[in-house]
């Protein structure tokens, strides 16, 4: 903000988008209409996705006025690490398809480095994870696996991920059969089955032991193999063996009842990801952030994780207080990287921090510590 100003007294004014309405409207022009779509539609007439950002708008935070906040500390603990602050990029598989070069895993990677918030790595990325972990820097980064139907590629994918440096594995149970995404069927546009972000697959050397000629040769068998073993209908039954395959800890992704995160932490699991996959799987469903105070009550101690509709930094604010450890954002940074790569996803994220932290001093909460659920009220 203060950058911002004082830019402004010699007359520069900002280029870059302020708002999430401007960025939206930029990143549609600077895209393809097909990658357009798909990066900005969800499941059926997208009401989740509708109801994942208004949902926001139920929740008020309550100003508390008359305490030192000129200091405000916004890190956060995750899975042993100290991280600067409390925002995550969520997995985002394609994100390729966003950047001019098609490495948008390896700018995500580089926006981790430079601003200290850690990228979620998709299963689906452009460029093998050990080249997407490289370019994270100091920055830790977590894992996402989408769970293939081998086992054994799964098992090589997760420990891939351990010697790679990864800190722990996401496990995303909602998506083991894609959604109905009208946008995309219209359009027959499903950018995964074109062979983009499989470097993953291609690489490693379990799935290449499947194929009867290597991934360079025949991408077409290659793709059609991936699409066979693509997603593994995750059951409580399988828990203990994702358990076996590391000693790294494990989130579930898209868990939004209380019965099921209990029984997922009385089964060993390390942390809850409370996610609706931005409203891109199923329609119909409550908004992720309502699910957010009941899932936080069910498991109490253990790390809570939220995405869906997040957009702004009283988005983020509001998240906290109401029971998440960290708040991740899926689509904001996606239009960062269609518009500026690196440098857009870093805008993006720094705008996002930047008023989630002048919000806590105006609003008299100085530490991450300090939202609780007294901080905010439903409307
Ligand atoms: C996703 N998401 C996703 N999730 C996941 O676990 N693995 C993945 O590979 C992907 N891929 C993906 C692609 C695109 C284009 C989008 C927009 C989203 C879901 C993502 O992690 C997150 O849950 C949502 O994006 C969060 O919602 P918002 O912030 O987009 O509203």
């Amino acid at each position: 903000q203060t950058e911002i100003y004082l830019a402004g007294l010699s007359g520069v004014v900002p280029q870059l988008p302020m708002t999430f309405t401007e960025l939206e409207r930029r990143a549609e022009l600077a895209m393809p209409p097909g990658t357009w779509s798909y990066v900005a539609g969800g499941a059926g007439d997208e009401r989740t996705q509708r109801a994942n950002r208004e949902a926001f708008d139920h929740w008020g935070l309550v100003p508390r006025m008359l305490r030192a906040t000129t200091e405000r500390d916004l890190s956060v603990e995750l899975f042993g690490h100290r991280l600067p602050s409390p925002l995550l990029m969520a997995p985002i598989g394609v994100i390729g398809i966003c950047t001019q070069d098609g490495h948008g895993d390896l700018a995500t990677a580089r926006a981790a480095a430079a601003t200290g918030v850690p990228m979620i790595a998709s299963t689906l990325t452009e460029d093998p994870m050990e080249e997407v972990a490289a370019a994270q820097g100091e920055t830790p980064g977590l894992f996402q696996l989408y769970c293939p139907t081998d086992p054994e590629v799964a098992q090589s994918l997760v420990s891939r991920a351990e010697r790679a440096g990864y800190s722990a594995i996401v496990v995303t149970l909602d998506t083991w059969v894609t959604g109905w995404r009208p946008r995309d069927l219209s359009t027959s546009n499903f950018p995964q089955l074109r062979g983009h972000a499989l470097a993953n697959y291609f690489s490693d050397p379990v799935f290449r032991s499947r194929l009867a000629k290597p991934p360079e040769e025949d991408p077409g068998a290659a793709i059609l193999t991936w699409a066979t073993m693509f997603g593994r209908p995750l059951a409580w039954d399988d828990l203990a063996w994702l358990r076996s395959l590391t000693d790294l800890p494990i989130v579930l992704k898209g868990v939004c009842h209380p019965d099921d995160a209990r029984r997922a932490v009385d089964e060993g699991v390390d942390g809850i990801y409370v996610s609706t996959h931005g409203g891109r799987q199923a329609n119909g469903g409550i908004a992720a952030v309502d699910c957010l105070p009941e899932v936080r009550e069910a498991v109490p101690g253990t790390t809570v994780l939220l995405d869906s509709g997040v957009r702004s930094g009283s988005d983020v604010v509001k998240a906290l207080a109401l029971g998440a450890d960290a708040v991740a954002v899926g689509r904001p940074y996606a239009f960062g990287a269609a518009l500026g790569g690196t440098d857009g996803i870093v805008h993006v994220l720094r705008t996002i921090l930047a008023e989630a932290d002048l919000l806590m001093a105006v609003d008299g909460y100085p530490t991450i510590a300090d939202l609780d659920r007294e901080a905010v009220r439903r409307l």
